[in-house]
């Protein structure tokens, strides 16, 4: 696949990525982990993908995201957030984005008449944080009166948590299962200025925390010798998302009161250890295409993974938290209202109201993002009735 080749001082910022990550990579004796990689990568100040000056999100960027495809992805969210805030309890939102979902759900309380006392933002990336700042401001100038920006996690939550397609960005760590032997893929440079792929042997603790979960999933061929393990394939490779279970369960912990909602795409644990799903989940973008190389031009292009949502449950459950709900995307924006919302829409203007059922249909079908999406939601003193959940809790698969 070819794809478009970056400016040349976009071109020059990767090169002194590489640079920097080869020095690391030197100091540490000649390899690093994926994890390390990915956060440099995404996070680097300045010069990281999600850090540096480059357009991210929307049509000119490499991906879009619900809250920039339709408003009413927002207006759904407002929906839950109601009935979970107390009078005066705040929302907070992690990794804002354009600021979309931050305009979108506000407006949408504003119009309720149950604005939150305050909505805060915590963002890793200052260009990020001006985008947001202009799209919250032209929403209303009460609604960005209401908002304020945070770079540490607050140490109390009352209200509720928000992180849509943030889950998905946090650093992995990447393994190769080989019967009873596992194996930790990392970075190691390639002569001067290129990174690739280098194993070695896993650490007995991430060893032990493969196997239990692969056989958690089903995967009754992890731990046996090799030459035992039949139908499995013998390589399997996936990534652990330890540093999004890190993330929820300090969340958690800070969560007084209320509930968090995280949107994102992944699986319950028997799903994403498929073993099928041999290759595991690691993907990358670059102007609307997706390919599988996270070395190619370190800095420039987005570097995901899917999320194992028993995973976060879990991590959820040991900050003490209960499940709430899990639900497809779609089921949870149907029962907060999606249709209802959708029939709204003016249709004098023939060409936006098409443009904004499209949007819908993309954000519910099966084969765009109504299934691969989920919506999970954790929470601490609130009732077990989310709305959002209301008629296909998927709570019992994870
Ligand atoms: C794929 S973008 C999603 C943006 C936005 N939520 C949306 O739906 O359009 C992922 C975002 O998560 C942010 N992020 C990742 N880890 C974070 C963390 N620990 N705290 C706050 N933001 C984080 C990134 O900086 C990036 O802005």
């Amino acid at each position: 696949m070819s794809l478009a080749a970056p400016s040349g001082p976009a071109l020059a910022d990767s090169r002194e990525l590489v640079r920097r990550i080869g020095a690391e990579i030197d100091a540490a004796g000649g390899w690093i982990g994926f994890d390390r990689y990915m956060q440099r990568a995404l996070y680097e100040p300045g010069i990281g993908y999600y850090t540096g000056p480059n357009r991210v999100f929307g049509a000119e960027g490499d991906f879009v995201t619900a809250p920039e495809m339709s408003s009413l992805f927002g207006r759904c969210i407002a929906a839950q957030c109601a009935q979970w805030l107390g009078e005066d309890d705040e929302i907070v939102e992690f990794g804002a984005g354009s600021g979309a979902l931050a305009a979108q759900v506000l407006s949408a309380l504003r119009d309720a008449g149950t604005l939150p006392r305050s909505y805060a933002i915590v963002e890793l990336s200052a260009t990020l944080r001006e985008r947001q700042r202009g799209t919250i401001a032209a929403a209303g100038g009460e609604l960005l009166a209401r908002v304020r920006w945070v770079d540490e996690l607050p140490e109390r939550i009352e209200g509720v948590v928000l992180a849509n397609e943030v889950l998905d960005a946090m650093p992995v760590r990447v393994f190769r299962r080989a019967g009873d032997k596992v194996f930790e893929r990392g970075v190691t440079r390639l002569g001067d200025d290129a990174l690739g792929w280098a194993e070695r042997a896993a650490d007995e603790r991430l060893a032990s925390k493969v196997l239990d979960r692969l056989r958690e999933a089903g995967d009754e061929c992890a731990g046996l010798p090799s030459d035992e393990a039949g139908a499995v394939p013998e390589n399997y490779v996936s990534e652990l998302g330890e540093q999004a279970e890190a993330w929820v369960a300090t969340v958690g912990s800070r969560l007084v009161r209320g509930a968090m909602l995280l949107v994102d795409y992944g699986f319950p644990r028997r799903e994403f250890y498929h073993p099928q799903r041999d290759l595991g989940t690691l993907r990358c973008h670059f102007r609307h295409r997706a390919h599988d190389d996270p070395f190619l031009w370190p800095g420039l292009q987005d570097i995901t993974a899917h999320v194992d949502f028993t995973g976060i449950a879990q991590a959820g459950a040991d900050a003490g938290l209960d499940v709430l709900g899990f639900a497809s995307q779609a089921r949870f924006l149907l029962d907060c209202g999606l249709l209802d919302a959708c029939a709204a829409i003016p249709r004098d203007d023939l060409r936006a109201w098409t443009l904004e059922t499209q949007a819908v249909q993309r954000l519910l079908s099966e084969a765009e993002m109504g299934e691969l999406f989920k919506a999970i939601a954790l929470g601490r003193g609130v009732s077990d009735d989310a709305i959002g959940f209301r008629t296909r809790d998927r709570r019992a698969s994870l």
